[in-house]
């Protein structure tokens, strides 16, 4: 795989889809070409099974099943074609997701987390993540901005909502090469600015890493 696969996380309301809007024009500028995805979704499957996913109700079980088939779905028909190609793959949201919602949130057995990532992306992994980090207020205040209705996951109590983060935040702390945590309470453009700042670094260690 020659490409680059870069996942977007974090809590609902936390900036992910809107930063997105930026991030192809910027890295197209860089000279690469992107391609982008969702989970669940991304795929006429996937986002069958993200229709499934946010508004049934369903076993734990069920929930991490599916959210891996739309990501198999995703894997074999998206990214790792992209990657293939040498593009840059951007996915809103991803495995990490998994760990925070199902594992963090629901106390799902991360152990079978684990065994179902060893076998659907057998070792792919992505190679930078920016997790976009609003404490519970935040999130919540923005959620209500937009007045659409929440689905399943952006409807759970504040419990679940630090859950969630805390997770995400444990595992950027347990892979720092990994991951680039961005503070996303400031506001948007600072925000750009901080996250347009630190993919330069990451292309350029890139580039030097194979020159
Ligand atoms: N830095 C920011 N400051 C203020 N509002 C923001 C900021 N980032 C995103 N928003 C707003 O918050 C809401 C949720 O953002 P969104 O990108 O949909 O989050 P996510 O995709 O992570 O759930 C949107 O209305 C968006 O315009
Ligand atoms: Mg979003």
């Amino acid at each position: 795989m020659s490409g680059l696969f870069i996942t977007l996380e974090g809590v609902d309301g936390a900036g992910k889809s809107s930063h997105m809007q930026w991030l192809p024009d910027f890295f197209a500028q860089q000279g690469l070409e992107v391609v982008m995805t969702r989970e669940p979704g991304g795929t006429p499957v996937g986002e069958k099974l993200r229709e499934i996913l946010l508004h049934e109700s369903m076993s734990q079980e069920t929930e991490a099943l599916l959210m891996f088939a739309s990501r198999q779905e995703n894997l074999n028909r998206v990214i790792k074609p992209a990657l293939a190609a040498g593009k840059l793959l951007l996915c809103d949201r991803f495995t990490d997701s998994t760990y925070a919602y199902q594992g963090g949130g629901r106390h799902f057995d991360t152990g079978k987390i684990a065994a179902l990532e060893n076998w659907v992306q057998a070792g792919l992994n992505p190679d930078l993540t920016l997790l976009f980090d609003v404490p519970l207020a935040v999130s919540r205040e923005r959620l209500g901005r937009h007045g659409a209705s929440l689905d399943r996951f952006e409807q759970e109590n504040d419990t679940f909502f630090e859950a969630v983060r805390n997770a995400y935040l444990q595992r950027a702390a347990n892979d720092p090469a990994r991951f680039m945590v961005v503070d996303s309470t400031q506001p948007f453009d600072q925000v750009k600015e901080f996250v347009e700042a630190g993919l330069l670094k990451f292309i350029r260690q890139r580039i030097n890493a194979h020159t």
